[in-house]
């Protein structure tokens, strides 16, 4: 019994001084050990040309004060890498020039004015692009259409009450999305402008893998499930686009005119979009006795689980 618990402990202590290692050696934030880093977040080799956030704080103590409350007042505690890692340098680039001149607007100092969107994001990606979160932003719409960090962020002048924001959801991304947001008007809407739900919870604005930088659950499953559990079965008998097509098969995911976000206006409509009696279509037809003058209309006051059932081949349960 002794030597087991000796082998738990050792267990226990072990991944635990390995933990200790990465954290104790590792760099704070960003480089990945066995990744070569480049020389300088701006690429710059001559890295005897940074003078350090203290030089910059002799002129600009207010900026300097401010940039203190945010996170990258982190990069100064980051002693490991060297100057060029730090403070106001690790996003303006060497300053030595800047300073030597007596500073000065539009003075040997990279100012993110007049630059692509490529070069600024690049800047910021030196540190950032490690994260799950932000490693896929080469491939998003977003930076296919030139739109950088700093559109979105704002390192001096965030007006979000957090990530730097330039602007809270959702009228950051109104503000360029102008047709998105009549459809959130709607009477039946997910409630994105009461805060209920943000744009960001099926959306990754920074990009991913599926179309239309939607983001999916853990398991790879819908958006949708996050919130929807109960949608997402596995059924005992599914209904087939639910799975192939999608929410999106039925719903307007923003917002609709029709009750329960439905794609049309009148249940049988919809439904009849698949089951008509289209020889070898593999969607079956409507049974004969279903009159659409009567009651058989209203598809889903008999075929209730629509979603799917565990019960039920027609979903009446
Ligand atoms: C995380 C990157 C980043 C860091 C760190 C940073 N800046 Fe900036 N700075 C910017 C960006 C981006 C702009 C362009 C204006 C904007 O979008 O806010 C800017 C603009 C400026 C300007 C122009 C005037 C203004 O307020 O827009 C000054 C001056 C300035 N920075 C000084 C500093 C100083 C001094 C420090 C260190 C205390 C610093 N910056 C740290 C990114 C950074
Ligand atoms: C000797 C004083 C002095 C020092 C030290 C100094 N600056 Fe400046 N800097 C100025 C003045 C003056 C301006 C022009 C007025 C303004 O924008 O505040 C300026 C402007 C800037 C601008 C805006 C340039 C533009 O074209 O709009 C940035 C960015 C900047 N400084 C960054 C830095 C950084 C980073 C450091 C530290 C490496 C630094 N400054 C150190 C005096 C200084
Ligand atoms: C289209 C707007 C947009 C663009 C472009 C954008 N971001 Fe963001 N970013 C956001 C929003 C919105 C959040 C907050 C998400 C939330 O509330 O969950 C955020 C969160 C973050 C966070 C903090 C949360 C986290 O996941 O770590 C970081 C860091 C960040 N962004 C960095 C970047 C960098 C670096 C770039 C450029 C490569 C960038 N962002 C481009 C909108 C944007
Ligand atoms: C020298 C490395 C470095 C560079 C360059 C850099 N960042 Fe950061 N950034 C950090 C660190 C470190 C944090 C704090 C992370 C933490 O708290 O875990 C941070 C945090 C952030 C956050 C999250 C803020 C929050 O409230 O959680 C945003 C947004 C962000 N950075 C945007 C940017 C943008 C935009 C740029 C380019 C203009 C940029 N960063 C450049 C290192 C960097
Ligand atoms: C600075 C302008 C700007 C801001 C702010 C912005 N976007 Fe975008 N967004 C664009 C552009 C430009 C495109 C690419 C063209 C298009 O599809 O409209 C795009 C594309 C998208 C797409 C992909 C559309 C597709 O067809 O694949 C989504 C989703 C999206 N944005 C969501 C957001 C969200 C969510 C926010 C807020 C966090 C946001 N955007 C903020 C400019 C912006
Ligand atoms: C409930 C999840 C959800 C929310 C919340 C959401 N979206 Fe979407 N969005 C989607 C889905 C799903 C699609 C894809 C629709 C399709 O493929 O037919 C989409 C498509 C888009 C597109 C591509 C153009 C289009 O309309 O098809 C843009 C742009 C977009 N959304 C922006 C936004 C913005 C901006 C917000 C917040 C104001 C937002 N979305 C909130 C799920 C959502
Ligand atoms: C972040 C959580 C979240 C995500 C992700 C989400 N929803 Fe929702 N959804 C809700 C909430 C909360 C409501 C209730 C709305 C209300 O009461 O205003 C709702 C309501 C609905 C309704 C209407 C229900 C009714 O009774 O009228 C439908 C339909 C719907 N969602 C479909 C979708 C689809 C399709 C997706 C994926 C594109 C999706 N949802 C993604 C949270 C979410
Ligand atoms: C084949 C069409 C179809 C598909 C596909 C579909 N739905 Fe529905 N959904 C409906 C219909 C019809 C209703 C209204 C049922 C009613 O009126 O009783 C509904 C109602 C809802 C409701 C509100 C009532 C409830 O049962 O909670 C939510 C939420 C919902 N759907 C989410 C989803 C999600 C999430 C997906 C994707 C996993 C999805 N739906 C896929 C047809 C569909
Ligand atoms: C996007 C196309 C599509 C829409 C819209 C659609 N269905 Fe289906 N439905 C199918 C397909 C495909 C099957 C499965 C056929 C199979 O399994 O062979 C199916 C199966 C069924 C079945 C089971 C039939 C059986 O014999 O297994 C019922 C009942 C049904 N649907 C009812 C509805 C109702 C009610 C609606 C409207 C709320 C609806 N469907 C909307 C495509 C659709
Ligand atoms: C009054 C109740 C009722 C209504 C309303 C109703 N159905 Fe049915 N449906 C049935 C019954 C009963 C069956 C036969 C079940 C069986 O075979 O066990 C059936 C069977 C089906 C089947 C399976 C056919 C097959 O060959 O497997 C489909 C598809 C279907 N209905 C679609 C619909 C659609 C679409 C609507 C709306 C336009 C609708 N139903 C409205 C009661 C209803």
């Amino acid at each position: 019994m002794y030597q087991l618990r000796q082998l738990k402990m050792l267990c226990l202590w072990v991944p635990l001084t390995a933990l200790g290692l990465v954290i104790g050696t590792g760099p704070l934030y960003g480089g990945r050990p066995g990744k070569a880093s480049p020389a300088s977040p701006t690429g710059t080799q001559d890295l005897s040309k940074y003078v350090g956030a203290d030089t910059c704080r002799g002129c600009h103590e207010e900026v300097f004060k401010q940039f203190e409350t945010t996170p990258h007042w982190k990069t100064l505690l980051d002693r490991r890498k060297g100057k060029e890692w730090q403070g106001c340098e690790a996003c303006h680039g060497p300053g030595a020039d800047h300073v030597n001149a007596g500073g000065g607007k539009g003075v040997s100092i990279f100012t993110f004015a007049n630059v692509s969107a490529d070069e600024i994001s690049k800047r910021c990606m030196a540190c950032h692009e490690y994260s799950e979160e932000h490693s896929n932003y080469s491939r998003s719409a977003h930076k296919l259409s030139e739109v950088s960090c700093i559109d979105c962020h704002s390192p001096h002048h965030a007006k979000g009450k957090q990530f730097l924001l330039s602007a809270d959801q959702p009228q950051l991304c109104y503000s360029c999305h102008q047709e998105t947001k009549p459809e959130f008007g709607k009477p039946f809407r997910h409630r994105v402008n009461e805060g209920l739900v943000q744009c960001t919870d099926c959306h990754n604005e920074h990009g991913g893998f599926l179309t239309r930088q939607l983001r999916s659950a853990a398991t790879q499953d819908a958006v949708c499930f996050k919130c929807h559990v109960d949608k997402a079965g596995p059924f005992v008998f599914e209904h087939q686009p639910v799975k192939t097509e999608g929410c999106v098969a039925c719903h307007v995911p923003h917002g609709s005119s029709n009750p329960r976000l439905l794609k049309r206006s009148q249940v049988n409509v919809l439904c009849l979009e698949c089951h008509t009696l289209t020889a070898g279509s593999g969607v079956p037809g409507l049974p004969s006795f279903h009159n659409q003058a009567q009651k058989y209309q209203a598809c889903t006051v008999c075929h209730i689980a629509v979603h799917g059932s565990n019960f039920d081949p027609v979903f009446f349960k």
